[in-house]
């Protein structure tokens, strides 16, 4: 944010009628990475640090183990969430673009030919180009209609004879849309393809059953819905799947061996893994299945549901994606006539103390889906610790920014 723009926003207030309420803190950014989190969290990277402090899987001494220990656990309750088969086939990486990474350089060689969402992170979408320049892999661009919902139905026609895999977002981190994965599953098994998700934006807030779902690899983040710490994510694999890895290096395991292990999931974790945050991932995700994903989704859909039903009915304001709780993740973006995203979000965090996020979030696809590809949006996300009273913050400066433009 450059000081001229800065200073353009102060002026603008100073035109204003509004006099300034009481300016709390309201964090409204949970799509890019969840804020707070559970208080176990801190205490579990805290005494990871403290008391653990060794590598996982590099020795053999009590304390070795005992950081072993927690990395499995974590490894176990990740598996028991998605529906994995077995806790080895999650795989840890810093994050879902390492994750994604991982999973499409694994899967598609020279020549290849992929089908690709169309509201994708830039994680899904620039690794598509990069394997576009590399190898030669091509693409297909699956349709979605103006809220982001994908045309499934249209998915047929665009299957090439060296088609070898679906890969689409689970939801939109700009429009909160779901896509019907489970659908993607039987299409993908009905025509012999694999069918790669990244559940960057829904792990932990929408429930999960990749082997129900038909899911084959699945990139997860750890520090959003999960509620974990940043620098933390993974890779489901589906058992029988082969992935080339995409680093190479020591294992702690077969260190004689001039190749990486065939076993997973040391095939694809060369190098030290993340303990603290993997610990304090664990112990979100203790959190999270005491709760229940269900009353997670429960939670934020009600806070969703609750912006949809009271934001201002004003022309100008532009809401987009579908505008039902049942199809949309707790992500609502909007735009203000005659303001820039920019100016809006400065506003209600300055004037409110209310964190939103404005500009393209990563994804230019959706945006051009959405037709806001100019300018973007203002996003606002719930997570697990918001209130009724956080979405009333943000409707009051939404409000008052609509009265004074
Ligand atoms: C849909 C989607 N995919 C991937 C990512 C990347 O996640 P990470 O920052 O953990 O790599 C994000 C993060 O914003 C996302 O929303």
């Amino acid at each position: 944010m450059t000081q001229g723009f800065v200073d353009f926003c102060r002026r603008m207030m100073r035109g204003f009628r509004y006099q300034g309420g009481s300016k709390v803190s309201v964090y409204l950014d949970n799509a890019a990475t969840s804020h707070t989190k559970p208080e176990p969290v801190y205490r579990a990277v805290e005494n990871y640090l403290q008391e653990v402090g060794v590598s996982a899987g590099r020795g053999s001494y009590r304390q070795a183990q005992q950081a072993e220990d927690i990395i499995w656990s974590a490894r176990t309750n990740l598996a028991q969430l998605l529906g994995a088969e077995k806790p080895d086939r999650i795989i840890f990486t810093s994050c879902a673009t390492d994750a994604v990474n991982l999973a499409l350089f694994g899967l598609l060689g020279r020549w290849d030919h992929a089908i690709v969402g169309g509201m994708e992170h830039n994680s899904v979408w620039r690794t598509m180009h990069e394997l576009r320049r590399r190898r030669g892999v091509r693409f297909s661009v699956i349709p979605h209609a103006e809220d982001g919902s994908m045309r499934i139905e249209q998915i047929p026609r665009l299957i090439r004879r060296n088609t070898r895999l679906i890969v689409s977002t689970h939801a939109s981190n700009v429009a909160g849309t779901v896509m019907p994965v489970a659908r993607l599953g039987q299409l993908a098994a009905e025509y012999n393809l694999l069918l790669v998700v990244d559940a960057a934006q829904t792990a932990g807030c929408l429930p999960i059953d990749v082997q129900k779902m038909g899911i084959d690899l699945l990139a997860f983040t750890g520090h959003k819905g999960l509620m974990g710490p940043q620098g933390t994510g993974g890779l489901y694999i589906r058992e029988g799947i082969d992935v080339h890895p995409l680093l190479y290096g020591g294992t702690g395991t077969q260190s004689a061996w001039p190749h990486q292990p065939r076993a997973l999931p040391h095939r694809f974790e060369a190098g030290t893994l993340n303990g603290p945050g993997i610990a304090g991932l664990g112990a979100a995700l203790e959190f999270i299945l005491q709760r229940g994903v269900k009353s997670i989704r429960e939670h934020e859909g009600q806070l969703l549901d609750y912006t949809l039903r009271n934001l201002p009915d004003s022309q100008k304001l532009s809401l987009y994606g579908p505008g039902t709780v049942d199809r949309q993740v707790a992500i609502v973006s909007f735009n203000i006539e005659a303001t820039t995203p920019e100016e809006v979000s400065y506003l209600l965090d300055e004037m409110f103390g209310v964190m939103t996020r404005a500009g393209l979030h990563c994804s230019p696809c959706a945006h051009r889906v959405l037709g806001t590809s100019d300018w973007g949006a203002v996003r606002a996300s719930f997570g697990f610790f918001n209130t009724t009273e956080d979405v009333d913050a943000l409707i009051e400066g939404i409000e008052t920014i609509l009265d004074e433009i």
